[in-house]
């Protein structure tokens, strides 16, 4: 298939009424849309990423009146976090309406919900007028898209068009939230932080998984590899010794090492290839460079890449999970 790549909202529109599957940019990442009530279309996305079947994807609507097209009940803290956080970076899981495709859940009868802030997401949204499932458009396993030609990079050739939104803004995807039980559960930390939630809804708990850190059974995403470049990648917990001792260790064994560090110390180390990722104290600098410093590890011939253990406050905590994940939860600490 030939991608047509920088198409308009229109065409990107009139496709998705056709059954086919266009990448779109949303202020977390890129995001793979097709219509959430067409079992043929969305097939199309788990084909294109060569994403397992049993991990249910996002829907995303152009405004909270519409969400009747994809929950069938809304309880009450579910409306207040509407109210407080859409357009924006949250996905609430809700009971699943019934005219949505089956498969878009991966059999479940909930469904993760949400309505994004970018304003080419949300015009694309409002012109198509029937809720969209999209997860982020990048083949499975990889990290997700924060730009175009990451997008084409990973399926160039496996979908129909790309819609250019320019960088994602917030580089890290949305917070996922169990509404339908009580106290709601965070199933993924993401860019609104869990202080934010519970300023406007009171506490919250967290999912078994992210307490343990552990695979986690019910936000089935959690139990695969992702957000992972081609060479190994190992947090390295501890001081700026520990760091260096590590890297020189493995050099001396003949490896070729990449390193992830914030700005702050990027003069404080020597490797093979250095790739910065924002500042230490501005933890929306790091979102906002995560997945591409990642992806351009991919550009070397690397066998191992070191990542800076960053803060895990506020938005610190999506980006601690995605830096566990695509490391396979490997730590070195003294
Ligand atoms: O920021 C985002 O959320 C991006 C943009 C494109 O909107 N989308 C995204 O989708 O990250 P995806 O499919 O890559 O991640 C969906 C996550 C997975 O961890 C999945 O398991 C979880 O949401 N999820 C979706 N529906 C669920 C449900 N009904 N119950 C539990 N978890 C669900
Ligand atoms: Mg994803």
């Amino acid at each position: 298939m030939k991608t047509k790549r920088g198409i308009s909202i229109e065409e990107a529109a009139l496709l998705l009424l056709e059954n086919e599957v266009v990448a779109f940019p949303t202020e977390t990442v890129y995001g793979l849309g097709a219509l959430a009530t067409c079992d043929e279309a969305v097939s199309k996305i788990f084909a294109a990423k060569g994403r397992p079947s049993d991990n249910p994807l996002i829907v995303h609507i152009g405004s909270a009146a519409q969400a009747g097209q994809a929950v069938s009940a809304i309880p009450d803290t579910a409306r207040k976090l509407m109210d407080a956080f859409w357009p924006g970076p949250l996905t609430i899981v809700l009971p699943k309406q019934a005219g949505l495709s089956q498969i878009v859940s991966a059999g479940l009868d909930t469904v993760g919900v949400r309505v994004p802030s970018h304003p080419v997401a949300l015009a694309l949204l409002q012109r198509v007028n029937l809720p969209v499932a999209a997860p982020s458009a990048n083949v499975s396993g990889r990290p997700s898209p924060t730009s175009a030609r990451h997008v084409a990079d990973d399926l160039d050739g496996k979908i129909a068009g790309i819609v250019d939104g320019g960088a994602s803004e917030i580089g890290v995807e949305s917070t996922v939230i169990d509404c339908t039980t009580c106290p709601p559960v965070i199933l993924r930390p993401g860019g609104v932080t869990r202080a934010q939630i519970e300023a406007v809804i009171g506490a919250v708990a967290l999912a078994d998984s992210l307490r343990e850190m552990q695979d986690a059974p019910k936000s089935p995403g959690m139990k695969y590899t992702h957000y992972a470049p081609r060479a190994p990648l190992i947090v390295v917990k501890g001081d700026a010794a520990l760091f260096r001792r590590t890297v020189t260790q493995t050099q001396a064994a003949g490896k070729r090492v990449g390193v992830l560090v914030t700005e702050e110390n990027k003069d404080s180390y020597q490797a093979d290839v250095i790739r910065t990722c924002g500042r230490a104290d501005d933890p929306a600098s790091i979102a906002n460079r995560l997945y591409d410093a990642l992806r351009e590890f991919d550009q070397y011939e690397l066998d191992v890449i070191y990542a800076e253990a960053f803060s895990a406050e506020g938005l610190g905590e999506a980006i601690q999970n995605r830096l566990q994940k695509a490391s396979a939860y490997r730590v070195i600490e003294d």
